[in-house]
């Protein structure tokens, strides 16, 4: 029986769902795999940090973060080691960076990613800013070094978007990419059209957890235009970063466009695009009338769907239906199986 030692950078929503997947999966992962996952280390903000190379309890960390919100600090496995120390000086074989999306840098992931790969382990994130803006260093960098670096969960959760590409669409080219990728504004449209006022559809949504505390970064385009680069970097080799973007978000569509929209059969989305023109690739991302019958009119809600065009197969689009946070430990989840069996650890 091999071992596969996890340290993990980051233990919120996305974190905890990932754990309590991996407990759940953990006799299966050793019997289907014949590898013990053992999770070294955990590495919050501001809420203390668990370092055991033996093995963290995780079940407790799970419990305490539920009933402490912290880790407890009278357990034998505390710490206060941060997040960096964790990364360059912990013996662990696969770092997970969870921590939360700086959308106009891209760090401290950036630096946490680097650091695991500068050591020789692998690495997987579900933070988008890394891929927006330094995909390409961090992709040589895991070639040069001979490890695993995945990221699936950074566009559409656990909903195999780069997966499909790079396993299934073997040799075929990406030449354009398309897709709703942002809820809050898909929300706040759906809202807008039902003749509800802006300031309302706003404090709804975040009542009702749609739309975060300051929803500009939503509203703006400036989420969509970094899932976006995260999809053109990967897909196409754009070498783009948000604020390269052509972008345009929702904070100018009134409602008599709407509904102009509507008497002509259309509704308008926040669409997010890449095509290559004169042989570069362009990333865009704008509210756009798509025809009622359109697949992409369709996506409703928290919904997201994306649409890849290639030279072998044509246009394949795919839908994710309602995500909820266990598709995006799923899709942690889904890169650290792929580490196991890839890595031949
Ligand atoms: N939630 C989703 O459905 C979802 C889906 C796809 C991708 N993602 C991505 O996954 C990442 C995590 O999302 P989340 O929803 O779990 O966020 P979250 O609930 O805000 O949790 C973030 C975690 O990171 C910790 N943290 C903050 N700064 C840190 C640092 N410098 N070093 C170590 N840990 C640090 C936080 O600790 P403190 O609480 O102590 O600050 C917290 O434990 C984000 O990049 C997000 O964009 C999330």
């Amino acid at each position: 029986m091999r071992e596969l030692k996890v340290a993990m950078l980051g233990f919120g929503n996305a974190g905890r769902a990932f754990a309590e997947l991996l407990l759940n999966k953990k006799e299966e992962i050793k019997q289907a795999y014949s590898c013990d996952v053992k999770v070294v280390a955990i590495a919050t903000g501001s809420r203390g940090s668990l370092v055991n190379v033996a093995g963290i309890d995780l079940s407790k960390a799970c419990r305490d973060m539920e009933t402490l919100c912290r880790f407890d600090t009278d357990s034998r496995d505390y710490s206060e080691m941060i997040s960096m120390e964790i990364a360059d000086t912990v013996e662990y074989d696969l770092l997970i960076e969870l921590t939360p999306l700086a959308i106009f840098s891209g760090q401290p992931a950036i630096d946490h990613i680097k650091a695991a790969l500068n050591r020789g382990k692998h690495a997987v994130t579900a933070n988008k800013g890394p891929i927006a803006w330094a995909f390409e260093d961090l992709r040589r960098l895991a070639e040069e070094q001979g490890v695993r670096f995945y990221y699936e969960t950074t566009v559409m959760d656990g909903t195999p978007v780069f997966n499909l590409v790079e396993e299934t669409l073997r040799m075929c080219r990406v030449t354009e990419v398309s897709g709703i990728l942002n809820s809050t504004t898909n929300f706040i449209l759906e809202e807008l059209a039902k003749g509800k006022d802006y300031d309302a559809v706003i404090m709804e949504g975040k009542e009702r957890g749609f739309v975060e505390a300051d929803p500009s970064m939503d509203v703006e385009g400036w989420d969509a235009a970094a899932k976006t680069a995260a999809l053109l970097n990967v897909l196409m080799g754009a070498g783009i970063t948000p604020d390269q973007m052509d972008r345009k978000g929702i904070e100018d569509i009134t409602i008599e466009q709407i509904r102009d929209a509507e008497a002509r059969g259309k509704v308008i989305k926040l669409l997010c695009r890449g095509t290559i023109e004169n042989g570069k690739v362009i990333g865009r991302v704008a509210p756009e009338e798509i025809d009622k019958n359109e697949l992409s009119a369709t996506i409703a809600g928290t919904s997201s769907v994306v649409s890849i065009t290639t030279d072998l197969m044509r246009t394949i689009s795919i839908v994710e239906h309602d995500p909820g946070i266990e598709q995006t430990g799923f899709g942690v989840f889904s890169d650290l199986i792929r580490v196991i069996v890839n890595s031949g650890k």
